[in-house]
């Protein structure tokens, strides 16, 4: 099966790649919905909601600089790693993902659609303005310099729209895509999870990377159950012994 995918890949012009929470467990950032998800010890609705944000602004900020100081120690995995390798070589690469801890750019990847967000990108709930960590106090309820409204994290929370630019993007990438690797993913989150469905409608060979079984597993045309920082660093490797031995 990998051999038949490393042959796919070798004559694929637009790759893109999804990414979720899964991608980066090995790095030790936990996942939402596995068995020690966060979503398991808390509720998304008191912690990643703007209506959370308007009635306790001080336990959503803790939240958030909780797993910030989590993020902060750790560091990109092999799986990071490995995608920043198919960069290189692939014609054309695209990578999309569901998380905000930063990984892939620490591994260097370099074109990257955050669909939700960045954990230390931080935005003025009245106006919109983008402020660095270093620009803030978290500790304190950060107030915008500009307008006064309140400074929050620029993550998407439930029941906000993406970034109507970012997501276009995706699904404009994800239409054109010849292989759609999905990785480390439940794929249940819309609009994230509808872009490897219709990579498929339009023809892409669809490839799940996933130690558990998601709702794509049905639709996927090749399903590697193994976890991404094993599984995708052979892929790459095999790739590259390919392309060096036929050139
Ligand atoms: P989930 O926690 O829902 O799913 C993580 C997936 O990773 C599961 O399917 C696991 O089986 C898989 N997984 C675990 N370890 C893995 C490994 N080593 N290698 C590969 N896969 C592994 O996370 P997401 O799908 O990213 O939204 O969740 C989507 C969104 O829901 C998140 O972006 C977040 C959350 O609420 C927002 O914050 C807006
Ligand atoms: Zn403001």
């Amino acid at each position: 099966m990998l051999d038949r995918l490393v042959d796919l890949m070798l004559n694929c012009r637009n790759c893109v790649v999804l990414t979720g929470a899964g991608i980066s467990a090995e790095s030790g950032v936990p996942t939402f919905r596995g068995k020690e998800g966060l979503w398991r010890k808390f509720r998304p609705e008191e912690l990643a909601t703007m209506e959370a944000f308007v009635a306790n602004s001080k336990l959503v900020w803790e939240w958030y600089n909780w797993r910030r100081t989590l993020m902060g120690e750790v560091k990109p995995n092999p799986g990071h790693y490995a995608l920043s390798e198919l960069e290189k070589i692939a014609e054309n690469f695209t990578l999309i993902t569901q998380n905000v801890d930063g990984l892939h750019h620490m591994a260097g990847t370099e074109q990257i659609l955050e669909l939700h967000g960045n954990i230390y990108r931080n935005k003025c709930v009245g106006c919109d303005s983008q402020f660095s960590e270093e620009d803030i106090d978290p500790d304190n309820i950060p107030v915008c310099p500009k307008c006064g409204g309140k400074i929050r994290p620029d993550v998407v929370w439930f029941g906000e729209m993406l970034d109507p630019e970012v997501i276009q993007e995706a699904y404009h990438r994800s239409e054109q895509a010849d292989i759609f690797l999905s990785v480390g993913t439940s794929a249940v989150i819309h609009p994230a999870a509808s872009l490897p469905v219709v990579a498929k409608q339009y023809q892409a060979t669809l490839v799940e990377i996933n130690p558990e079984p998601t709702p794509l597993t049905d639709l996927a045309d090749f399903c590697f159950t193994a976890k991404s920082g094993e599984f995708l660093p052979e892929l790459v490797s095999r790739l590259k012994d390919t392309l060096t031995s036929g050139s």
